[in-house]
């Protein structure tokens, strides 16, 4: 699958580790930065997440910041993004079984290494229910 990832300072390690646990897995990641813990702006990097999947430049988003909660935010004002911020893998699960969430957001600083490894393995390997959830999900793009 090809995926786009995108971090500010405060997820920056996280991201790191994502990639490379996706690139063992296989999967193609389109790496929007940031590049170091130097300190950048949360919404710029959530907002390129949200354009590379709402364009189809990548199937999927992953986005981490200190807490997940801004570059979620920045991300879910792209229209077509259905951004998910989990805090553990039945939330995961259920943000692709009922929302088809589309981009996944993650706290560097909330999250630890092992439980976000966790977190998007169960994210990757859910689908979308469809049927009387598919409704509901066009109402969210058609807002
Ligand atoms: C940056 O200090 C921090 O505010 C950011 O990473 C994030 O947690 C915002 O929601």
């Amino acid at each position: 699958m090809k995926i786009a990832i995108a971090a500010d300072h405060g997820g920056y390690k996280l991201k790191e580790t994502i990639k490379e646990y996706l690139e063992i897995r296989g999967d193609e990641v389109l790496d929007l930065g940031t590049d170091s813990e130097e300190s950048v702006d949360y919404p710029a990097f959530g907002k390129a997440c949200g354009e590379a999947v709402a364009s189809g430049k990548a199937e999927r988003g992953i986005v981490c910041c200190g807490t997940g909660i801004g570059i979620s935010i920045a991300a879910n004002k792209v229209k077509g993004i259905r951004c998910a911020l989990c805090t553990d893998t039945h939330m995961a699960e259920m943000s692709r079984k009922h929302n088809d969430s589309n981009v996944l957001a993650l706290g560097g600083r909330t999250t630890e290494n092992k439980k976000a490894l966790d977190i998007v393995a169960a994210w990757l390997n859910t689908d979308f229910e469809g049927g009387r959830h598919q409704r509901r999900v066009d109402m969210l793009d058609s807002m």
